[in-house]
């Protein structure tokens, strides 16, 4: 069985989206996949241009809609940012996405529910949701260790009088 953990943040203004991202990126080493999700405008990108900076990404990091997957120089390790909405499973899987999630950095995915067939087993999963304003309500599920135990770090690290709900 695998293990699981989560945790339920509300962040309440994007310098807290940052703090979070912060923590995060605390927490990651290479192999590491964070599967984000949420609806457009959400705050995927802006969430990752936060941990980009904090893992020491200094190139702006733009949003891969387009690119679909960029590859940045961080200061210790890569930075892989991919955006798979508008993507088939197909297409997604010809691109051989393992070499990045089994790689030497760290990968983002936004939209990954679009492709969980093709996430490796071991994430943390992020779903953003928003209903206007700064507040976004991050819902955290670590599935497979280490992420599991991450889900409990971040709750104390970031869960002060935020975990009423
Ligand atoms: N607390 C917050 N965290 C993140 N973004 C925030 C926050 N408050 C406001 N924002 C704003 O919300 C917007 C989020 O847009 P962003 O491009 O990051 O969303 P997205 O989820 O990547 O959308 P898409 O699905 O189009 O890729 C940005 O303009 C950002 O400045
Ligand atoms: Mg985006």
């Amino acid at each position: 069985m695998t293990i699981e953990g989560q945790v339920v943040l509300n962040v309440r203004s994007e310098r807290e989206t940052a703090l979070l991202a912060l923590r995060i990126a605390g927490l990651v080493k290479p192999g590491t996949v964070l599967a984000l999700d949420g609806d457009l405008g959400a705050g995927k990108t802006t969430f990752s241009q936060k941990f980009a900076k904090a893992i020491g990404v200094t190139d702006i990091v733009n949003s891969p809609t387009f690119t679909i997957i960029k590859e940045y120089e961080g200061a210790s390790m890569p930075f892989y940012h991919m955006d798979v909405y508008r993507l088939s499973l197909e297409e997604a899987d010809e691109l051989g996405l393992d070499d990045y999630f089994f790689g030497e950095g760290v990968t983002i995915v936004e939209w990954a529910s679009l492709i969980e067939e093709l996430l490796p087993p071991e994430r943390l999963e992020m779903y953003i949701a928003h209903e206007g304003g700064e507040e976004r309500r991050f819902r955290i599920s670590g599935i497979g260790e280490p992420y599991a135990a991450w889900c409990e770090v971040l709750l104390n690290e970031m869960g002060a009088g935020n975990n009423d709900d």
